[in-house]
């Protein structure tokens, strides 16, 4: 495997792959709550960027849901992190932000849709990576809707699998 590529000695810690210890929780204010689990990989191939996968399932029935894939670049010499995604629900988006130890706090730089997605179409997503100090990795995502308020949408913990 590659060696990692030195740019990227400050995210090191989000390397490999998660496993939710115990299902999400999924809400919003128009939606009933929800349970989910969901895995991530992130993996590198030596150039300054990591490759991400988010997969998320049902936590009862473990059929498909949500996901995301794309890349991480971090600001050469800085602290500055984007994320270049792209969602099944046909929405690609950066996120950009900070990094602040092991924690990560991202809101929407750039966001594009589908001519055909339906509404209400989100307008901004925040989202928070923490590496806990007792190794958990844990995602808090909130979004607002044209003309509505930023609220949390998921909160999950992951384990490391691998
Ligand atoms: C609903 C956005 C991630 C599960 C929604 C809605 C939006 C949305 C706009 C519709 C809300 C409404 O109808 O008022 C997003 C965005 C995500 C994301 C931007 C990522 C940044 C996830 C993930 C799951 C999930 C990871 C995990 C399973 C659901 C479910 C609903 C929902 C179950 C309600 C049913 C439905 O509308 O499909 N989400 N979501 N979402 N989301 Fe997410």
């Amino acid at each position: 495997s590659a060696e990692l590529n030195p740019t990227l000695l400050a995210l090191d810690w989000l390397l490999g792959v998660w496993e939710s210890d115990e299902p999400g929780e999924g809400s919003f204010s128009s939606i009933p709550p929800f349970r989910y689990n969901e895995r991530l990989h992130f993996s590198h191939v030596g150039q300054p960027v990591i490759n991400f996968m988010f997969n998320a399932f049902n936590a009862e029935n473990k059929k498909p849901m949500h996901r995301e894939c794309g890349f991480i670049r971090i600001q050469p010499g800085g602290n500055r992190v984007a994320f270049i995604i792209a969602q099944n629900s046909g929405l690609v988006e950066i996120e950009e932000g900070d990094l602040t130890g092991q924690q990560l706090t991202l809101h929407t730089h750039a966001l594009a849709r589908t001519s055909f997605a339906k509404e209400p179409h989100v307008q901004q997503i925040s989202r928070v990576f923490q590496l806990r100090p007792d190794g958990k990795l844990e995602q808090t995502v909130s979004m607002a809707m044209e003309g509505g308020p930023l609220m949390q949408h998921l909160h999950i913990t992951y384990r490391r699998s691998s």
